[in-house]
């Protein structure tokens, strides 16, 4: 038998009492959105009771304010309700931000770089708008500066000055060919992280760069000595002190007066006075000569005082040896100990002369620190303080514990 299908009939499938009855779900609905509203309420009734701002949360602190996490007044104030701004004064009441430059024309908002709610982040780690809003066409009180002014970001930044300048003015001679190209001496052998080699520890409680972010700078004592020993004469079995010429003056005075006193048989054998006295003189001149020219005169030259050619009145020009090359900005060798060092140092086996820079130009970094995702920190921060820490006030605490954790 064929279907009949006709309106009629599909009609009366259709339940016409639907909308009148209140099915299970529908209703449950209605009780539930009541139900919830009420609760939901409650809940704010609670926290205003409670005086707990929590909720009203744009994300969670940095750890090193979550512990403020539930007392939101310590930033934002009891009454003002919550906004954006968090004045100056609450921060500084914890801890000083230090002036960044007394040229600067104005001081921004600690919050205009320090950025909350972020959760995990470093609240330290600040974005280059904080910087380049200034750099980006710097301003300063007396209209003229002594840096690049239009610094947007890394791949915009001027190459470093040491590197442009491209003159050591280390009074020392050295010959790094000589050393670690000719004689394969390993950079190593004289050049250890800084903290190792006494002296020369450079931790800073406020860079976040390590005790080791710098690389010793080599002492006589230290590296060159078993290999350039002072010598002076076959007459004398000590080395030189290596020390001021006239502390070494008066060793090369005191050594052959006593030699002298021994060998009396010496005095005027190959063309030497026969006096003791002018004995020590005409010997004296000889060494310090010698010293002047060859020994002591290979690694240093000397200033000399007219009509005295020999080291008690002579002095070493300085060996300024720089510990550190960029002092507006911090370099940590530590964060880069997994590379060869010739890959920023590659002069470092074939330069020949003292005066030579083996620092690797801004070209070198940008291989790495490029900025976007797949990159090493290229952010100002990374690089650079803002603060100057050496201007930090001390802060008179003023929160009881019950202030700060309920
Ligand atoms: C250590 C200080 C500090 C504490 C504590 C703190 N805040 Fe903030 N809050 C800030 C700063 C700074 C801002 C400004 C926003 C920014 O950093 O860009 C801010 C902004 C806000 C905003 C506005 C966010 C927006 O995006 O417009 C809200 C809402 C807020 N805070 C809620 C809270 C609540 C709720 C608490 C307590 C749980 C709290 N804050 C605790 C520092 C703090
Ligand atoms: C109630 C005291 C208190 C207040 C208010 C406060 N801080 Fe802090 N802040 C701290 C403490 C404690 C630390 C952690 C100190 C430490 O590690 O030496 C800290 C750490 C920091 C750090 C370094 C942490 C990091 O993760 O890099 C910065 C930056 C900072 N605060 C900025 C601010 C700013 C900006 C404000 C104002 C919006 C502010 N603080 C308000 C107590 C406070
Ligand atoms: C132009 C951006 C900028 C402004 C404005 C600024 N800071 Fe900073 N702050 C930084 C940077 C970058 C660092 C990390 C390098 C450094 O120590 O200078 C930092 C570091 C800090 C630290 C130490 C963090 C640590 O590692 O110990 C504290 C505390 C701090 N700032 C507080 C403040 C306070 C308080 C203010 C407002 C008076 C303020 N800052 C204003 C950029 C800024
Ligand atoms: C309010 C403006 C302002 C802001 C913001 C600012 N700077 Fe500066 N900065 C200056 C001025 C002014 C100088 C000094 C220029 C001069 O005297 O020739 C300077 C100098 C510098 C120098 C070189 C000189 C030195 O002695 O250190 C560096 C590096 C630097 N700023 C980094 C930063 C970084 C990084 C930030 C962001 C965290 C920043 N600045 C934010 C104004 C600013
Ligand atoms: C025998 C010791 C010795 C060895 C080996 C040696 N250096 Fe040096 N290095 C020195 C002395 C001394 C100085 C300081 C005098 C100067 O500037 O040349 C120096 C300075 C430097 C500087 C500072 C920048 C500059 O222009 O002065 C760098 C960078 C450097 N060395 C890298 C290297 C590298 C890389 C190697 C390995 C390929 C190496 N050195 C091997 C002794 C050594
Ligand atoms: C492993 C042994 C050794 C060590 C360590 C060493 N040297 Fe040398 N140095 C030599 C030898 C070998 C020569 C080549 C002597 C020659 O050619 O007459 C030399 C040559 C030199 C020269 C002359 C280079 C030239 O252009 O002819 C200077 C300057 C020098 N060394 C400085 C230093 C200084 C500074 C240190 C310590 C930082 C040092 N050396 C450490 C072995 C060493
Ligand atoms: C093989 C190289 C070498 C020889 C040879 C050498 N020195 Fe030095 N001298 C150094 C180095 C490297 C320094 C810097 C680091 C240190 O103090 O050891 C230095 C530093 C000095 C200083 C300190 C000057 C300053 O500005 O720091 C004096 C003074 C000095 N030497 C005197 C002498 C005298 C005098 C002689 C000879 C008796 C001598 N040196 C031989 C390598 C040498
Ligand atoms: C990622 C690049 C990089 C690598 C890798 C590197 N250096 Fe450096 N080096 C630098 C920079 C940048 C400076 C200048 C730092 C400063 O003084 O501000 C420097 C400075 C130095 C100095 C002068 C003293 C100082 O710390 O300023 C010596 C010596 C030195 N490096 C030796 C080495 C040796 C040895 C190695 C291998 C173990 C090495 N470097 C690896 C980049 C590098
Ligand atoms: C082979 C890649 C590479 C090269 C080349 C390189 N870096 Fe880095 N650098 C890194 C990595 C990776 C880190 C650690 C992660 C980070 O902080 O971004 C780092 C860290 C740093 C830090 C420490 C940042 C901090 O927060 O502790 C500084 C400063 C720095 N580099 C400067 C330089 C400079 C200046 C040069 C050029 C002379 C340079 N780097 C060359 C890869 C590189
Ligand atoms: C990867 C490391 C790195 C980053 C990222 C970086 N700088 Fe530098 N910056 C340096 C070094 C190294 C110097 C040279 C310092 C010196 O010679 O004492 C320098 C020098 C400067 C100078 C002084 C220039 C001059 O003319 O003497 C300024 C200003 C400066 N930087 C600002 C910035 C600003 C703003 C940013 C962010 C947009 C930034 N830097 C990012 C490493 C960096």
């Amino acid at each position: 038998m064929a279907r009949i299908r006709n309106t009629k009939k599909l009609g009366q499938r259709v339940d016409r009492t639907y909308l009148r009855k209140l099915y299970p779900i529908p209703q449950w609905r209605r009780i539930l959105t009541a139900v919830f509203v009420l609760a939901g309420l409650a809940w704010l009734g609670m926290y205003a009771v409670a005086r707990n701002q929590t909720l009203y949360t744009a994300g969670n602190l940095t750890p090193s304010h979550a512990f403020l996490g539930k007392n939101c007044a310590v930033c934002h104030g009891a009454s003002a309700g919550i906004g954006k701004k968090v004045a100056d004064q609450k921060c500084v009441a914890c801890h000083d931000g230090p002036v960044h430059q007394a040229s600067q024309t104005f001081t921004p908002a600690c919050i205009s770089c320090h950025v909350e709610h972020q959760g995990t982040m470093r609240l330290a780690r600040v974005s280059d708008d904080g910087c380049s809003g200034c750099h980006g066409n710097l301003q300063t009180k007396s209209g003229k500066t002594s840096v690049a002014a239009n610094v947007e970001s890394f791949q915009s930044h001027p190459e470093f000055t040491a590197v442009k300048a491209r003159q050591d003015s280390t009074g020392l001679r050295f010959n790094h060919q000589k050393h670690a190209g000719e004689m394969s001496q390993k950079c190593g052998d004289c050049h250890v992280p800084a903290d190792t080699a006494q002296g020369l520890a450079t931790s800073d409680p406020h860079s976040h760069v390590s005790s080791r972010a710098l690389m010793s700078i080599p002492t006589y004592a230290g590296t060159c000595m078993p290999c350039h020993a002072l010598t002076v004469d076959d007459k004398i079995s000590d080395a030189a002190p290596h020390d001021k010429p006239e502390v070494v003056h008066k060793f090369v005075v005191e050594q052959l007066t006593k030699y002298v006193a021994a060998h009396p048989a010496d005095l005027g054998t190959e063309g030497t006075p026969r006096t003791a006295a002018a004995w020590v003189q005409f010997k004296v001149a000889a060494d310090e000569k010698k010293l002047i020219d060859e020994t002591c005169g290979r690694c240093h030259s000397f200033t000399s005082v007219a009509g005295s050619p020999g080291l008690e009145a002579a002095a070493v020009s300085p060996t300024h040896v720089a510990a550190r090359w960029f002092r507006k900005a911090s370099f940590d060798h530590a964060a880069h100990q997994g590379l060869t060092c010739a890959s920023c140092h590659p002069n470092g086996a074939t330069s020949k002369v003292s005066s030579d820079v083996l620092l690797p130009g801004i070209g070198v970094c940008r291989q790495c620190h490029t900025g976007g995702s797949a990159s090493a920190g290229a952010n100002c921060s990374s690089c650079h303080v803002y603060h100057d820490w050496s201007k930090e006030k001390s802060v008179d605490g003023k929160y009881v514990i019950d202030q700060i954790a309920r």
